[in-house]
C-alpha cells in the first residue's frame, strides 16, 4: 500500500497523479450544491491541511460521507493532482474512504472550529493538541527537543540520565514532592523505605560527578518542586537541560549557553518555520524579531550590581544584596532593555550554596539569562571546587555536610574547576512560540493541586 504523510506530499516525495493513502482526521467539510464535497484533513506531520475532493458518484458518498464532520478519522485512498484554485497546492481526488471514527453527535464535540480560548482548551488537555495551534507547538517543542540534544552531540558532551528519585535537595532550599508507597489504597508516608525520598529539583549535584569524569555532560528529564506559586511561568513538573563540564570557568559557560540557544533556535527554524509563522499571525506577536535577537547573539551581559544601579536610577527602589522583584526584572528585560539579558555575579546569600564565591567574598560567580516576556530561561553557575569553601558554606546555609559527602569527596580527590547551567525547557518553547503561559507550553501541566489528565 503506497501510504505517505501529508508532510511527505509537501516536501515532493511524491509524484503527482499517483494513488496514495493518507490517514489522518477531518479539520473541516464543505458540501456544495452540485454534489461535490471538499474535506480537509490533517495528520500531524506538518501544518498543511490535505483538501479532499469527494464526488457524489462514490459508493458511499450519500450513506457515509456526507455525514462526515470534524474530528472524525479516515483513511483516504486517492489520486494527488495540483490544485487549479484556493489555497491549497495540492488535492487528492477521492477514489475510496474508510471511516474509522465517526462522532455521533458534533455539538458535543468539545474542539469544534470556532476559535477557543486557551484557558478553556487547558480543560481539554486530551484533545487540544487537533487544533492548529497546538498541533504546531507540539512540532515546535519536539525540534526544540532534538536541537538542544543535537547541540550537545556535536559539541561531544555526553548525556548522562540523572535520578528522579532522591534524598538530596540539590538546590540545599525550596519544597520538594515527598515520595510515599501507595499500598491497597493505603498511602503509608511513614516507617517506609521510601519516607525520606523525594522527587529531584535538580539532576545538577549527581551530573557534577560525571563531569569529573567526563569532562563534558549532560542531563535531560523532569523536574519537580513544590512551589505554591500560581504564575504564569511555574510548573510543578516541568523539563530542565542542565550542562556541566569541567576546566570551564563562568566566561565560557556563558558562551555556552548562547550558542546552545543560538544552534536550538536555529533548528527550529529549519524545521518548523511555516508553524512559527502561523503562530506569528494567530498572536499578532513578532516572533521572528525575538529569535533574530538570540541568532545575532545580541545579549546584554551586566553584573548584578549594575542592574542594582539601572533600577535605583528608574525609581524601583532596591539595596545591594536584595533579590530582584519580578516586577523589577521585567522592568530591566522588557522595558529598559527589551532584548536578551544576562545578570552576572549575584551575592553568594541569593544563591545557591554550591556556587563558587568570587575574590570579594561577597558575591558569587553566577548568572541568570533572561528573554523578554518569559523572564530567568537559564541559571548557572561555576562551582565552588575548593572543599574549605565549600565546608563554609554548608555552615553558612545550615546544611548538614555529613548527608553531601559524596559531593565532597568530588573536592577531595582531584578536584576541578567546573560549571554549569540549567535551561528551563517549557520556559525557551514560550520564547519561542510567543506563549504567554507555561501551562501551554506543556502537554498536560502540573501546577499546585492540579494534576488532572
Ligand atoms: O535556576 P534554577 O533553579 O537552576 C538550577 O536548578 C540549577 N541546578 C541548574 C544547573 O545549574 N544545573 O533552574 C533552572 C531553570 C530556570 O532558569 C528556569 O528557566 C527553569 O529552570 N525553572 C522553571 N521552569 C518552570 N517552572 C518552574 N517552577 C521552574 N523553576 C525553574
Ligand atoms: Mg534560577
Amino acid at each position: 500500500m503506497n501510504v505517505f504523510s501529508i508532510k511527505d506530499i509537501y516536501s515532493n516525495k511524491v509524484k503527482i497523479n499517483s494513488i496514495i493513502n493518507i490517514f489522518g482526521w477531518i479539520k473541516s467539510k464543505r458540501d456544495s450544491k452540485i454534489g461535490i464535497s471538499f474535506i480537509d484533513i490533517f495528520d500531524g506531520s506538518c501544518i498543511h491541511n490535505l483538501q479532499i475532493i469527494a464526488k457524489s458518484n462514490l459508493k458511499n458518498y450519500y450513506l457515509e460521507i456526507i455525514k462526515l464532520n470534524s474530528g472524525c478519522s479516515v483513511h483516504v485512498n486517492g489520486i494527488l493532482i495540483l490544485s487549479k484554485k484556493g489555497n491549497q497546492k495540492y488535492e487528492l481526488l477521492l477514489k475510496k474512504i474508510k471511516v474509522f471514527g465517526i462522532i455521533k453527535d458534533p455539538d458535543t464535540y468539545p474542539i469544534s472550529l470556532k476559535k477557543h480560548t486557551f484557558e478553556y482548551l487547558r480543560s481539554f488537555a486530551h484533545l487540544r493538541p487537533r487544533t492548529k495551534f497546538f498541533n504546531s507547538i507540539s512540532r515546535i517543542r519536539n525540534s526544540l527537543f532534538h536541537g538542544l540534544n543535537n547541540f550537545l552531540i556535536k559539541n561531544d558532551f555526553f548525556w548522562v540520565p540523572t535520578p528522579i528519585i532522591t534524598g538530596l535537595n540539590t538546590e540545599g532550599s525550596g519544597s520538594m514532592f515527598n515520595v510515599c508507597i501507595k499500598n491497597d489504597n493505603y498511602i503509608c508516608k511513614k516507617n517506609n523505605s521510601f519516607s525520606n525520598a523525594f522527587l529531584t529539583v535538580s539532576g545538577q549535584l549527581t551530573l557534577e560527578t560525571y563531569s569529573s569524569a567526563l569532562s563534558k555532560v549532560y542531563t535531560f528529564g523532569p523536574i519537580f518542586r513544590a512551589e505554591n506559586s500560581n504564575t504564569t511561568r511555574h510548573l510543578s513538573e516541568f523539563w530542565m537541560l542542565e550542562v556541566e563540564a569541567s576546566f570551564l570557568n563562568l566566561k565560557k559557560i556563558i558562551s555556552i549557553a548562547k550558542f546552545i540557544l543560538r544552534h536550538s533556535i536555529k533548528y527550529v527554524i529549519k524545521k518548523c518555520a511555516l508553524d512559527i509563522e502561523f503562530l506569528e499571525k494567530y498572536l499578532n506577536k513578532n516572533i521572528f524579531y525575538n529569535l533574530d535577537n538570540i541568532l545575532e547573539l545580541s545579549f546584554i551581559e551586566i553584573e548584578y550590581k549594575d542592574a542594582i544601579k539601572i533600577l535605583n536610577r528608574n525609581k524601583k527602589n532596591i539595596c545591594f544584596g536584595q533579590d530582584i522583584s519580578s516586577d523589577q526584572e521585567k522592568y530591566i528585560v522588557n522595558k529598559y532593555f527589551n532584548k536578551p539579558v544576562i545578570i552576572k555575579n549575584f551575592p553568594k546569600k541569593l544563591k545557591a550554596f554550591y556556587m563558587r564565591n568570587n575574590d570579594d567574598d561577597v558575591t558569587v560567580a553566577s548568572m541568570d539569562v533572561f528573554l523578554p516576556g518569559i523572564g530567568e530561561v537559564i541559571g548557572g553557575s561555576q562551582r565552588e571546587e575548593r572543599l574549605h569553601i565549600l565546608d563554609k558554606k554548608f555552615n553558612e546555609f545550615g546544611l548538614s555536610k555529613r548527608k553531601y559527602w559524596w559531593y565532597r569527596d568530588l573536592r577531595k580527590y582531584g578536584t576541578v574547576l567546573h560549571s554549569g547551567f540549567g535551561i528551563g525547557f517549557e520556559r525557551l518553547l514560550c520564547y519561542i512560540t510567543g506563549l504567554e503561559n507555561i501551562k501551554d507550553a506543556s502537554p498536560f501541566p502540573r501546577t499546585m493541586n492540579k494534576f488532572s489528565f
